[in-house]
């Protein structure tokens, strides 16, 4: 008998042909409810799943003795408690390296729509209330020449950080270690978190969210920051206070922000919804058609490597 497989969403085809062996249930488009993932995770020796589900010990032990792997379809992996998985002898990996250029794309598309007003400008023109060229009408900073603030340097960061080079802007980061050959290799400069804020005209957020992360960026530090300054963030909501983001662009207190992720998904906190210095997207960072191939089939092959006995590309530490 062929193991059974569940994977929690659908996902591309490329990663379900990996899966051919297995006896897979793919449940659908959208996230299964709590029930039904304890249901449908019944007997399960692997499971495939995304961010949107939550992995905590309860649904592994609704999947029984048989569970060996739960890959999970993202870098990040805060949505799976991989403390109790390690209890339960259950292996996690995630899809790290292979979405880098990717979500720094959104990252920097993110940081000139916003500093450019692309959102506002288009809601004012599809409403029909554009009605002439202005010579002050919708300006923003400019983003070359000026210093980028990256929060987070591991690979997507430094990413976001190539890109920033080719448009003439200075990089600074910080990170919880230092990247000296990044550094090098960038001429980046480290600092740490409160002088970053201060100094930076854009920020963009790129660590992983952990308990160390949550709220990393508050009411405290968006005090911190220019009142010109520029908020990005593609890496997981919690890390920034949406509550405190919300309040700190309606005083005024940073010139915009760009978002792809929001800290209660899908919800975004209505405050920022009627605001028009925010550019928001529904957590993209790394949908393009190619990357989302790449994900599906590192997530499949690791699941396959686990319960063929082997070790998988990508586990995540305990
Ligand atoms: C990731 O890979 O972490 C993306 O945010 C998708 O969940």
């Amino acid at each position: 008998m062929p193991d059974r497989v569940l994977v929690t969403r659908e996902i591309p085809e490329a990663g379900l042909r990996v899966l051919d062996a297995f006896d897979v249930t793919v449940l659908h488009e959208r996230p299964p409810g709590r029930d039904e993932l304890l249901e449908a995770v019944g007997g399960a020796s692997g499971v495939l799943s995304t961010a949107t589900e939550t992995m905590d010990g309860e649904v592994m032990d609704a999947a029984g003795e048989a569970l060996r792997v739960i890959a999970n379809m993202a870098v990040g992996y805060d949505n799976v408690d991989v403390v109790a998985a390690t209890e339960r002898g259950v292996v996690v990996t995630n899809t790290p390296g292979v979405l880098d250029e990717t979500t720094a794309d959104v990252a920097f598309m993110l940081l000139l729509a916003t500093a450019r007003r692309l959102g506002e400008g288009e809601r004012l023109l599809r409403a029909g209330g554009w009605e002439w060229w202005g010579p002050k009408q919708l300006m923003g900073p400019d983003v070359w020449g000026k210093k980028l603030g990256i929060v987070g340097f591991g690979r997507i960061g430094q990413s976001v950080a190539r890109r920033a080079k080719g448009f003439g802007m200075d990089v600074l980061y910080h990170n919880r270690s230092r990247r000296e050959e990044a550094e090098r290799e960038l001429a980046a400069s480290y600092l740490d978190l409160d002088e970053l804020l201060e100094t930076a005209d854009f920020v963009s957020i790129h660590t992983p969210l952990t308990d160390d992360t949550h709220h990393l960026i508050g009411e405290t530090e968006l005090r911190r920051m220019k009142p010109e300054a520029v908020l990005v963030n593609t890496s997981r909501g919690p890390v920034v206070d949406e509550a405190a983001l919300a309040e700190a662009l309606a005083d005024g207190q940073i010139f915009a922000a760009g978002l792809d992720v929001y800290e209660d998904e899908p919800e975004v906190h209505p405050g920022l919804l009627e605001l028009e210095n925010v550019v928001l997207a529904p957590h993209i960072g790394s949908a393009s058609v190619e990357t989302r191939d790449r994900m599906a089939v590192l997530a499949a092959e690791n699941l396959a490597a686990v319960l063929c006995g082997e070790d998988p590309k990508t586990p995540v530490d305990a």
